[in-house]
């Protein structure tokens, strides 16, 4: 039994109310149309008391309906939004394309289970996906429900198919908080700490972060992170128990940091030379984020697993692996699949994401607007007034950073100037993101974001960071 009762709907017009003792609480409906604050603290605080406190969030706002770059507060708050739910809603929250296919397969078919048959929302996926996949043997697919999940499916491939165990990843990589993936992470401790033992078999290597590593040397960097990778094959991994590396394309948690133009391509020789598959998670840089469909088309590489999630349906949750048909049928039927797999919903989302793309040409949409953001970290970063507390402004299409301090401009691990911009950018009515365990800011906006809201949101950004300026 819940120690609360929720009430059936509570008609138009009327608030749910939270009452909270220690023992239990009770939600009501009621007619009141009490001071806003309150009716939002209520229910803010309700979420506080029975929602996990592992969860951290930015906001206790409470949010009621979102539409293209805004989410609307239960109190009336109009928020430019700028995190997408951390890259997922990428063509604005209810897009009304997706909204439509999502209801009218609703009434179709919500749930045809993956082990029971086929179902035609996921297979008409698949051939839309096929086409964009950035390179033609990506040919044979399987779907899931998180990001955490598809990269636990592309381990078992890799594993499976290579006979071997172990796995590289990168230092200041995300993967997820499972019991699998937390160990594949390596951005910041609080995923892991007080949860070990981790799996084993799971080795870190540099990724070329070249603000804070080579003082914006690319070539340097990306030579030293090679490096190590061969040090690592020869000190801790042979390469005959290294069944593959992965690698976020463009890392995300640990910083929205692009990798050295030819890095990648380096790495796909070593994987070639010792027959280590290559996997890309492009959870965070798929679906048009960096203005490609997918990041590695920016460096030219052939994944041998490509892993995919968040922007594929929109905000549906689904996610996915792809790979070369001889790799995925090395699986026994049985060994892969699950309840909820690939849900007919999120595919039917996912289809109509992908109509989205052609017909409203969201990559000429994220070039333009890309420039407009950079254009104006680029004016912060020349300007008098906050230049000294930049130290990088990066990023691809839309996946862009602006990282305070760090390289010639000192130690940042920690710093607070990013949370302090963060802070007032809420103030003034925009949610944007920290990241990594260095002083970095991230910017994941609508990629069907209007000019006008870009400089909506340019105007705040610089308005926080002159604020943060002046107050030293
Ligand atoms: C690159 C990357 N991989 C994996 C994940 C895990 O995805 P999920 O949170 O859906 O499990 C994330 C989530 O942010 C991510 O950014």
């Amino acid at each position: 039994m819940l120690g609360y009762a929720v009430p059936a709907n509570c008609p138009r017009g009327t608030n749910i109310a939270a009452q909270t003792t220690h023992h239990q609480s009770d939600t009501t409906c009621t007619n009141s149309k009490g001071p806003e604050e309150v009716k939002m603290s209520s229910l803010a605080q309700f979420g506080t008391n029975h929602i996990a406190k592992g969860i951290g969030r930015l906001t206790t706002h409470v949010l009621e309906r979102g539409s293209g770059s805004y989410v609307y507060t239960t109190e009336g708050k109009k928020l430019l939004d700028f995190t997408m739910g951390i890259g997922v809603t990428n063509l604005g929250h209810c897009h009304p394309k997706v909204t439509k296919a999502a209801q009218d397969q609703v009434g179709k078919l919500v749930h045809g289970q993956v082990n029971i048959a086929f179902q035609e929302p996921q297979l008409r996926l698949i051939e839309k996906l096929l086409p964009i996949m950035p390179d033609k043997s990506l040919d044979t697919f399987f779907f899931w429900n998180s990001g955490s999940e598809a990269v636990e499916a592309s381990v078992k491939l890799a594993r499976q198919a290579t006979g071997r165990q172990n796995i590289i990843v990168m230092q200041g990589s995300y993967h997820g908080r499972t019991m699998g993936t937390m160990a594949m992470t390596r951005s910041k401790t609080v995923y892991s700490a007080g949860f070990h033992p981790l799996i084993p078999g799971v080795y870190a290597s540099p990724f070329p972060y070249t603000h804070q590593f080579h003082n914006g040397n690319a070539q340097d960097c990306s030579d030293n992170a090679i490096k190590e990778l061969e040090i690592m094959l020869l000190t801790q991994t042979a390469p005959k128990d290294t069944a593959a590396i992965i690698i976020e394309t463009v890392l995300g948690e640990g910083g929205y940091v692009p990798p050295p133009p030819d890095f990648l391509k380096r790495v796909r020789e070593i994987c070639d030379k010792h027959g280590i598959l290559l996997i890309l998670d492009e959870v965070q840089s798929g679906f048009g984020r960096t203005g490609k469909m997918f990041a590695v088309e920016h460096y030219g590489v052939r994944p041998d697993v490509m892993v995919m999630a968040k922007g594929i349906a929109n905000g549906f949750p689904i996610s996915g692996i792809v790979s070369r048909k001889e790799l995925m049928d090395l699986q026994p039927p049985g060994s892969m699949g699950g309840t909820y797999a690939g849900n007919a919903v999120a595919c039917a989302a996912g289809l109509a994401v992908l109509d989205a793309f052609k017909e409203e040409k969201v990559l000429d949409n994220v070039a333009a607007r890309s420039k407009q953001l950079f254009d104006c970290l680029h004016g912060l970063q020349k300007s008098e007034k906050t230049g000294h507390l930049i130290g990088d402004v990066r990023g691809l299409g839309l996946m862009v950073a602006l990282e305070f301090g760090g390289g010639s401009k000192g130690d940042n691990i920690g710093g607070k100037i990013g949370s302090r911009v963060q802070n007032k950018c809420v103030e003034k009515g925009m949610l944007v993101l920290t990241t990594s365990i260095y002083d970095t800011l991230r910017f994941i906006p609508n990629l069907l974001i209007s000019e006008e809201e870009m400089s909506e949101a340019c105007e705040i950004i610089t308005e926080s960071v002159e604020e943060v300026a002046r107050e030293g």
